[in-house]
């Protein structure tokens, strides 16, 4: 009993090996370490993965939110609507463009904004949504006529009615961290078809240099560069996408399965679509007990994510109850490729306990 409690399920484990190490130490053997083959070779991949024109590698998820933003090129005070549960970069990159999130709050029960509840104003310059843990967002219910940019951090793999996240707005955002599918360590892109705002993302990625041969800057940039060190890790990964994918379905199709007597929400795709599977994140009453319980067993939970409304930024924008009932309810399980059989009989054994015994 005591070695079972000390060996922790862990939540997160990214699935790479002999591939990405020796992708790694050939690029060390060159000597180019940044802005060489190894990135170009990544985004080919990933603009092939979402069926877009262009793809540009940046730092990290936040960076390529920051940088797709700026492409718009929005006026100080422009609005944007966001929605009122996910991940903070997505409105954070917002207020420090110095333009104006408008939240808008969410369906409970897919997590993702709820398109009823948009109100379109006259500032109103962009839709930020977000696929969110993976789900594809209900997009053709958005309105014309407003830029629709995709958080698709922890979309990669997804599909919308037969097309890919990735594909479906302006521009898209892509996260590598160590929870997503494909991981760099960190890492992010920006997807497009758009040649002006690929251009756009690739000087903002590089000081605002025009391209890495000539001193041209048109305008000022950042250094949000992803190194080919990172690209290296990336691209094994990207070429092995619907193996990865299938496997985190597989895994969520266990969960269900163990999970699905129990009072519990599950999260699933809506009919037709491809779940991105970033994540597996059950609702719950009395997450934080039920949270707390599952850690002291060793198992790695975790909560969905936040509820901006309610971050020091985002307080004066009202009450979003969408929003605080997903914050309050939802529980990230372990997940990942490697998670055997018993681990996932372990996590349901517990969660099962836990909400029975109240
Ligand atoms: C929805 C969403 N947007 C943006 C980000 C930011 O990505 P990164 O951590 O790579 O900066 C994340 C990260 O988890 C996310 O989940």
């Amino acid at each position: 009993m005591v070695s079972r409690e000390t060996d922790r399920v862990r939540l997160a484990k990214p699935d790479v090996g002999a591939d990405e190490l020796a992708a790694v130490a050939e690029v060390l053997e060159t000597g180019m370490l940044t802005m060489g083959p190894r990135v170009a070779e990544f985004e080919e991949e990933l603009a092939r993965a979402c069926g877009t024109r262009h793809a540009v590698a940046v730092a990290n998820g936040t960076a390529a939110l920051h940088v797709a933003v700026l492409a718009l090129g929005l006026q100080p005070g422009d609005e944007v609507i966001v929605p009122a549960y996910t991940f903070p970069a997505t409105g954070n990159v917002l207020l420090l463009s110095g333009l104006k999130p408008v939240l808008v709050d969410v369906d409970p029960e897919t997590m993702n904004l709820d398109p009823a509840q948009l109100k379109i104003g006259p500032r109103t310059k962009a839709i930020l949504g977000v696929h969110l843990f993976g789900r594809p967002m209900r997009v053709e219910e958005l309105p014309d006529g407003v830029p629709f940019l995709e958080d698709a951090a922890g979309a990669l793999g997804a599909r919308r009615r037969g097309r890919p996240c990735g594909s479906l707005g302006v521009e898209a955002c892509f996260s590598f961290h160590p929870r997503k599918i494909v991981t760099t360590g960190e890492g992010g892109a920006v997807t497009t078809d758009s040649d002006r705002l690929a251009e756009l993302a690739r000087r903002l990625r590089n000081h605002g240099w025009r391209d890495l041969a000539s001193a041209d800057m048109p305008a000022a940039g950042l250094n949000y560069r992803l190194s080919d060190l990172l690209c290296a890790i990336g691209t094994p990964q990207l070429r092995r996408l619907d193996e990865l994918l299938a496997a985190r379905t597989r895994i969520a199709a266990g969960y269900a399965e163990r999970l699905r007597d129990l009072p519990v929400t599950l999260p699933a795709a809506d009919e037709g679509d491809v779940h991105g599977w970033q994540a597996y994140v059950i609702q719950v009453d009395r997450r934080d007990d039920i949270l707390a319980a599952l850690r002291g067993q060793g198992i790695e939970a975790q909560i969905g994510t936040f509820a901006l409304h309610l971050l020091a930024p985002y307080r004066d924008q009202g009450f979003c109850p969408g929003a605080e009932r997903a914050f309050e309810r939802s529980l990230a399980l372990p997940f990942h490729t490697q998670l055997t059989e018993s681990e996932l009989d372990r996590v349901a054994e517990a969660l099962d306990k836990l909400v029975s015994d109240h």
